[in-house]
């Protein structure tokens, strides 16, 4: 059976491509953010996890405001990335897992989600950044099951929704009968507002309350209204809403092992989280 061993929360800010394509690692205003990741390079390496559910929001690459899906679940088997506007080299394309991402769409809709199923879709710097990060070299050694969640044209759905859709999508991979390790991640956030009278709006103490919120408590973060999280935390710090789904994909007990805060990249609050996942039943026996 498919096997949920963590998740990770990061940021998705696109001069972080620009800033990967010239090795900036040792770069003095990037060295705080990229060395966040040398925990994640050893744990991914230790924990060589087969497919990445990877909940992200479209920034107009593949969806566009005409037509945006609340939530959409991809199910092609290569995610080509395009030139999206940012001045961030196009990415390479990403492995999809067709069968399994057909079991998670068939036990969303079983389970009351009437997500939008794609099976061509364009991914944008919302996956390939984390991507990059988490995997800097020639390859990329897992498959993706990307699931786009819409955090961009209102209305969005509520900090609760997005919880539910992930508890969905952790009973739909516990359910799956392939022998696979899956990891979870959310793209995005933390506080940062891009433009009107707030823009450059950072709250770290938020910022702060939120991580460590989703560790334990993450049906406290869920009692946030879309528009009270928006004060909190920014016009597009509800980006946030991907952390919830992936918080709510992870079943067992869960534990923080590593956290890298950054403030700022861009004008963007950077968060790097990684939560394991340890089944319950066996924490019972143990
Ligand atoms: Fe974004």
């Amino acid at each position: 059976m498919a096997r949920i061993i963590g998740g990770i929360g990061t940021t998705h800010v696109p001069s972080i491509g620009k800033a990967i394509a010239e090795k900036k690692y040792q770069d003095p205003y990037w060295k705080p953010f990229f060395s966040g990741f040398d925990y994640v390079h050893g744990w991914l390496a230790r924990e060589k996890p087969d497919v990445a559910v990877v909940f992200y929001n479209d920034h107009g690459l593949n969806f566009f405001l005409d037509k945006l899906p609340t939530f959409a679940v991809g199910a092609a088997g290569e995610y080509r990335n395009e030139d999206e506007g940012w001045g961030i080299p196009v990415s390479r394309s990403v492995a999809g897992d067709p069968d399994f991402s057909w079991h998670i769409i068939n036990t969303l809709v079983a389970d009351e989600f009437d997500i939008t199923m794609c099976q061509d879709m364009l991914v944008d710097h919302a996956v390939t950044i984390p991507l990059g990060l988490m995997w800097p070299g020639e390859s990329w050694p897992v498959k993706i099951v990307p699931i786009e969640v819409n955090t961009v044209q209102h209305p969005l759905p509520s900090l609760k929704r997005c919880l539910a859709l992930g508890r969905a999508v952790g009973r739909a991979i516990e359910a799956y009968p392939r022998d696979l390790k899956v990891m979870v991640i959310g793209t995005g956030g933390l506080s940062h507002q891009l433009d009107g009278e707030r823009a450059g709006f950072v709250n770290k103490e938020f910022d702060q309350l939120c991580m460590d919120k989703l560790i334990g408590e993450p049906d406290e973060l869920a009692r946030y209204s879309v528009h009270k999280f928006i004060e909190l935390a920014g016009a597009q710090g509800i980006e946030f809403l991907n952390w919830m789904a992936m918080r709510g994909a992870l079943t067992g007990r869960v534990a923080q092992v590593h956290r890298n805060y950054h403030i700022p990249i861009s004008n963007t609050a950077a968060a790097t989280v990684v939560l394991e996942n340890k089944p319950l039943a066996g924490l019972k026996a143990a």
